[in-house]
């Protein structure tokens, strides 16, 4: 087991709107990765938190007749309550408009300054709200953003550059030296390459905002979002933090990969700090092929869904249904299909009769069969390969192998029947100590129905004594 610090991170949400499916299903990922390293005996730092200086933000609150500081008080709030709802383990809310996070950005923007990677330059380009970045022509599809169906606005102005195009070779040793940076793997050759066609210097910063933080020094300009944004990743634990140990993982979603795994190691070699372990970054989520979006407008809110397939249910189904790394369409259809079927049928029926059959024994002890113990062993291997190449869906099926071996066990040994008491007390010791494996393993991914089965599992030294247990997963029509 290795034990040590872990510090994973999600994006921080921009605050226009209330979460969605999509925004739920990156937090998801990082949980169980967060969950899974503390059953293994990790410390960790889990942070998530909101984006709030963004130019959406103002139009945001305008839109609403709100004060832009009651609006995002209002709105870091309401995301929070999501997380908190759907019981993220977080361990830090990070919000931008902190005086922490200020500071942070301060001394990380003289810290590029004092590089010498810092310089004034004119800017003229089309700037897509949506992205918060500008869009070169050729990307643009009838004059529109094509994933925000926007069109984006001419933009004229002086702004700070940040000299992105000196880290071009250092970036492409760094990658060459790291091969994990960037998972799943496919999406490490699209960041490769687009560094391979050279880089061109970002602009850092924008004029005359009224909303952001203040460029050190030069008050008329604000420094862009992204430049502030990223950055709270170590506003979080401290840049003292940071430097002793720097993210293990940032979770992101495919749409901001490039911003992490190019721009922000080259920000952090510029300002002489150590960089993340790893950039994961998952798929789109849509519907009938289109982005869910709040932008967009067609989102699926993720509290109505765990209202009635449970938090539980709702990772279940994305982390099981859509490989990470890539698009998934969502469909309730689906989601009613593998809740009824690998939750109410497989674990939940497994698991309740496991309990209820045991339930009448006095404690039960004994020496777990070889069978047992292998198929423990070959789900504990499997499902932490997996995990390691967040391969979350296959990791599931790992354990969901080892649910159907004990289900076969109590149909075939037809345990209800089983007169001998010492041939039965020893099937349900196997079969308690398998639920009793399996439920470990799945805790970092159904953490409250683990916990559920886990309370109706008395382990007591080298005996169990069970319980009989409520419906874990009621069917849904
Ligand atoms: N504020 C920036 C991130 C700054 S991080 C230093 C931002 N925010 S966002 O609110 O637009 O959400 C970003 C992330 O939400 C995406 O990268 C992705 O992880 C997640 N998703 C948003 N829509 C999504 C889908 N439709 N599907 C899957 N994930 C999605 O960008």
């Amino acid at each position: 087991m290795s034990s040590g610090k872990f510090y994973i991170t999600t994006p921080i949400y921009y605050i226009n709107d209330k979460p969605h499916i999509g925004h739920a299903y990156t937090t998801i990922v990082a949980d169980v990765l967060a969950r899974w390293r503390e059953r293994r005996g990790d410390q960790v730092s889990f942070s998530t938190g909101v984006d709030e200086n963004a130019q959406k933000t103002v139009d945001a609150a305008k839109k609403n007749n709100e004060e832009i500081r009651a609006y995002t008080d209002r709105m870091a709030e309401q995301w929070e309550s999501v997380w908190k709802t759907l019981r993220i383990s977080y361990t830090d809310f990070i919000r931008t408009t902190e005086p922490r996070h200020v500071e942070t950005v301060n001394d990380f923007w003289t810290r590029l300054d004092a590089a010498g990677d810092l310089y004034k330059g004119k800017y003229e380009g089309l700037y897509c709200k949506g992205h918060e970045a500008f869009l070169n022509e050729d990307e643009l599809v009838d004059g529109m953003c094509p994933e925000h169906k926007t069109k984006p606005e001419f933009v004229s102005e002086e702004n700070y550059y940040f000299a992105l195009s000196k880290y071009q070779d250092k970036l492409l040793e760094f990658y060459e030296a790291h091969p994990e940076f960037v998972a799943p793997a496919n999406r490490f050759n699209e960041v490769k390459s687009f560094v391979e066609r050279g880089l061109e210097d970002v602009s850092f910063s924008r004029e005359g905002k009224e909303w952001g933080i203040p460029v050190p020094n030069d008050p008329h300009q604000v420094i862009y979002v992204w430049a502030d944004a990223l950055v709270n990743y170590i506003s979080s634990i401290g840049l003292e933090g940071w430097e002793e140990h720097p993210a293990d993982i940032h979770a992101v979603g495919k749409d901001i990969l490039r911003f992490h795994a190019v721009i922000w190691p080259a920000m952090l070699m510029s300002a002489g700090l150590p960089l993340p372990g790893q950039v994961i970054a998952n798929g789109f989520l849509t519907i009938g092929g289109t982005k869910m979006s709040k932008t967009i407008g067609n989102v699926v809110d993720p509290l109505d869904l765990a209202a009635r397939y449970g938090n539980d249910g709702l990772r279940y189904f994305l982390l099981r249904e859509v490989p990470y790394g890539e698009d998934g369409d969502f469909s309730e259809e689906k989601m009613k299909e593998r809740y009824n079927g690998d939750l109410a049928n497989g674990l939940g029926n497994f698991a309740a009769r496991v309990l209820a059959l045991a339930a009448k024994e006095e404690i039960l002890t004994g020496t777990l069969e070889a069978a047992f113990a292998k198929t423990l062993a070959d789900m504990e291997k499997a499902a932490t390969q997996k995990m390691n190449d967040f391969k979350f869906g296959d990791a599931l099926a790992a354990i969901w192998h080892a649910i159907s071996f004990g289900d076969k066990y109590v149909n075939e040994k037809k345990i209800w029947e089983m007169e001998d008491d010492v041939r039965r007390r020893q099937a349900l010791f196997n079969l308690a100590s398998l639920l009793e494996g399996i439920v470990a393993a799945l805790a970092p991914f159904l953490p409250e129905t683990a916990a559920k089965i886990g309370d109706a599992l008395d382990c007591e030294g080298e005996g169990i004594k069970t319980k009989k247990i409520d419906i874990l997963f009621p069917r849904v029509k």
